[in-house]
């Protein structure tokens, strides 16, 4: 992967971000995406947010060697600090941390998001509590997608903030357009899950350490979820 071969995965989120957005990459990296982007003449303008100082080289070095150090600002910042009301950005991308990861740049982040923004995230494992506070923020999932590259289930949640929206707990944990749409990758997603926890569920009665009660019961409702969801498949 490179600035002009994205992997499968930012490709795909490259096809959510809106033609002519500026936008924010969040966990930028290498800042592949925002230059990919640039390159294609998608996007207009990019900041490109790295928390951490050599990944942050790294962006400085992409963009400089792309010739678009004039459209791309590159941030050593955490989370949504990189972003200012001058940026204007109408795209946000945060992808490749967990779920519980990207929730948190964005909550404590709230105060630079003008609820404008497209949201474009995805994350690695932990979708439900992302799900929850995009709920809890008013922002309704436009399109969902989950897709298997190099062994690993990667999930993609685009988000716009539309006003009150309520996801039953099911819809929290499966993805309410995944549950319907019920795509091959994803019933292959939670065919491989469902093995897993059942393994899981299997060992806690093993062990010989008490697992806490509540751990017991969370675990064997999604295990009756996922069960529910394939049945008949
Ligand atoms: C696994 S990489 C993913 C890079 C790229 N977004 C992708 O999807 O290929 C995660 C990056 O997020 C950065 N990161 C983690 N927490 C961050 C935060 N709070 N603010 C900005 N960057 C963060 C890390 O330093 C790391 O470079």
């Amino acid at each position: 992967m490179n600035e002009q071969t994205l992997s499968m995965r930012l490709e795909r989120v490259a096809a959510h971000v809106p033609a002519g957005a500026r936008l924010a990459d969040i966990g930028s990296d290498h800042g592949y995406l925002p230059v990919a982007l640039l390159r294609r003449a998608a996007i207009v303008a990019a900041v490109a947010g790295e928390v951490a100082l050599t990944p942050f080289q790294a962006a400085l070095r992409t963009v400089h060697e792309s010739g678009f150090g004039q459209q791309i600002s590159v941030r050593l910042a955490n989370g949504l600090a990189a972003i200012e009301a001058e940026d204007q950005i109408t795209a946000i991308s945060v992808c490749g941390m967990g779920g519980e990861t990207i929730r948190d740049i964005l909550d404590s982040g709230k105060s630079r998001l003008s609820g404008r923004e497209r949201l474009i995230l995805q994350p690695n494992g932990g979708e439900q509590p992302l799900r929850q506070w995009l709920m809890d923020n008013d922002y309704r999932i436009l399109c969902e997608e989950v897709l298997r590259e190099n062994r690993f289930n990667y999930e993609i949640i685009v988000a716009e903030r539309s006003g009150p929206v309520l996801y039953t707990a099911e819809q929290l944990f499966f993805g309410p357009l995944q549950m319907q749409a019920r795509s091959a990758a994803f019933l292959l997603k939670w065919q491989r899950m469902l093995i897993v926890k059942r393994r899981t569920l299997n060992n806690f009665a093993q062990a010989r350490r008490a697992v806490p009660d509540e751990k017991l019961q969370e675990l064997t409702r999604q295990i009756e979820w996922i069960a529910a969801l394939l049945d008949g498949t």
